[in-house]
């Protein structure tokens, strides 16, 4: 009897700036198990690669500018959708906090390195994973965490590590937490909305 009626649906919003692996590949896992979801996928790059791929697997799109973002128009037209949960896949403007305040516990973000190593502001995708080598760190992996007033601090959900293989390079480390954020990404969400 699950999700059999028209109005018995979830509000998910995506914000992505980037290529989108990680939008396309949460949207896939659960448009494949058939979940009743509306997707929202919100961009401040109109020429993101996300765009394209959350539009082809049926998600709506909104592109905002960095003002826009903190306007509280903005911020209540979200509030109306009452969203079940809002996820960053590799935004990059900082989320105001009077918009964190509306969604307490609502908002995760996925990083990728083992927090708190390797965040805060301009640590993000490749850099990330750069220091990571530069360091001669053994181990990295990926955080799952709720979104706080400050970067990368929120409360832990979900981290996994992994050893990091030879050739250490920037470029494989960025393959190895790939594959991570494809496996528990999906999976960590799920475990949220059920
Ligand atoms: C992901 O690796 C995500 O962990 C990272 O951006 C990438 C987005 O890739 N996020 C951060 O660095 C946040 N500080 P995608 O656009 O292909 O999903």
């Amino acid at each position: 009897f699950v999700n059999t009626y028209m109005n018995d649906y979830m509000n998910i919003i995506i914000f992505a700036s980037g290529n989108g692996s990680n939008a396309e590949n949460i949207i896939k896992y659960f448009n494949k198990k058939k979940y009743n979801i509306n997707w929202l996928t919100i961009s401040n790059k109109k020429n993101a690669g996300v765009i394209e791929k959350a539009t082809k697997l049926g998600s709506k799109i909104k592109i905002i500018s960095k003002n826009e973002l903190c306007e509280e128009n903005f911020i209540h037209s979200i509030i109306d959708l009452s969203p079940v949960l809002i996820i960053l896949a590799g935004f990059l403007l900082k989320i105001p906090n009077n918009f964190i305040k509306k969604f307490n516990n609502r908002i995760i973000n996925i990083h990728p390195s083992l927090l708190p190593k390797y965040g805060g502001k301009g640590m993000y995708g490749q850099f990330v994973h750069q220091k990571v080598i530069e360091n001669k760190e053994i181990k990295s992996g990926i955080t799952i965490h709720f979104v706080n007033e400050k970067y990368d601090e929120g409360k832990i959900i979900f981290q996994k590590d992994i050893e990091i293989k030879d050739p250490k390079t920037t470029e494989s480390l960025a393959n190895q937490i790939h594959e991570l954020e494809m496996e528990y990404f999906p999976l960590t969400i799920e475990k949220l909305i059920l």
